[in-house]
């Protein structure tokens, strides 16, 4: 099946919108995205109380990620919010990050019009659109990113930028950035196309789950996002479904859902997403879970993460399943880049 991807007309032409490009670049990006943080020109706001990021989709998942690495360390209320709404607890001392790669996405610009009225103090991430004008117009700071990014594949961009504002309002300590951009880098060498499947671990994964249903694991914390991040890239790169689910809570209840499966079992691969940080409890009760599901007769990918700090392992599982998911999507025909269902929907509310 991976054949194909070590054939020296490989990557050819379905990859027509050079999606390659940008996953290759991610070291890069976070290099650039780490200046644009710590560039940024922030008031000296005072006494801030909890945070709320506003966002949808690729746009979302920096602050999942952000929110989620500091899970252990962040003592004030942090959420995302992906509504049109506020919840409740949002409030006037509280720092919105309104985050939206293209500036016009109506959830976040409506959230934002909520968080306006409540009085929060506002930080603006996006490289314009009807978001960049509000951010002029009501005299909040706009952080500006690149453009010419599909919005997943702007990541690095939302990520950096959310961690160093809270870094600057919050004091976060040592962010320990230096070195993730090289491990990157070092991972870019072995996931890249000129590797051949023997050596690259992106290219095996992506060809055992050619024509089935991923189920990915991980657990509570920095890790639920990076599955999160593996779904969506999945289903914007690469057009497949799958699915997501956590550790433990999954002992709980679905370990017995798989005794029959519901007729997907067949099909499915269960994808663990591994760190050496989990709960030593969590990382024994995957190691039993996996041996129920191998008896089943399901396929079980351990896939540890790698790295110094705690942001080099996440970004390694990061880095690893864009790139899975670019091989899926050059297995199954499809370009990776366009996304012609949301932009659809898009396009049909935009009507209304
Ligand atoms: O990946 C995508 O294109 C989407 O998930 C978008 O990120 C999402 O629709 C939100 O758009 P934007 O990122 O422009 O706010």
């Amino acid at each position: 099946m991976t054949d194909v991807l070590d054939k020296p007309s490989f990557p050819g032409e379905v990859d027509r919108s050079g999606m390659m490009d940008h996953i290759l670049g991610f070291p890069e990006q976070v290099e650039e995205a780490i200046e644009i943080g710590r560039d940024a020109q922030l008031p000296p706001w005072k006494g801030l109380k909890g945070v709320a990021i506003l966002g949808m989709g690729g746009s979302a998942i920096g602050g999942d990620l952000v929110r989620g690495n500091l899970s252990a360390s962040f003592k004030p209320p942090i959420g995302v919010v992906r509504d049109y709404t506020l919840p409740f607890w949002v409030e006037r001392d509280f720092l919105v990050i309104a985050s939206s790669y293209s500036g016009n996405t109506e959830e976040t610009l409506s959230s934002y019009q909520e968080a306006l009225f409540r009085g929060t103090k506002i930080i603006i991430i996006t490289t314009g659109g009807r978001l960049g004008e509000l951010a002029s117009k009501d005299g909040f700071p706009w952080i500006r990113i690149p453009s010419g990014f599909p919005p997943r594949a702007a990541l690095a961009y939302s990520f950096f930028p959310i961690l160093l504002c809270l870094q600057r309002f919050f004091g976060l300590g040592d962010l320990q950035l230096n070195g993730l951009a090289d491990h990157l880098r070092s991972l870019r060498e072995e996931y890249r196309p000129q590797i051949p499947t023997q050596g690259n671990l992106a290219k095996v994964v992506a060809g055992k789950i050619a024509g089935r249903l991923p189920i990915i694991y991980s657990a509570p914390g920095p890790f639920e996002a990076v599955g999160i991040r593996w779904r969506g890239q999945l289903a914007e790169n690469a057009k497949t479904l799958s699915f997501t689910s956590l550790f433990p809570e999954l002992n709980h209840n679905e370990i017995v859902g798989w005794e029959l499966g519901g007729g997907v079992k067949e099909k499915a691969i269960s994808i663990f997403l591994q760190d050496s940080g989990y709960h030593p409890r969590i990382i024994f009760r995957m190691e039993l879970t996996a041996g129920m599901m191998e008896k089943d007769g399901v396929e079980v990918l351990r896939l540890e993460s790698s790295g110094k700090s705690l942001l080099e392992r996440v970004f390694s599982l990061i880095h690893l399943g864009d790139w899975v998911s670019w091989y899926l999507a050059l297995l199954e025909g499809v370009d990776p880049t366009p996304v012609e269902r949301i932009d659809w929907l898009k396009g049909e509310l935009a009507k209304l």
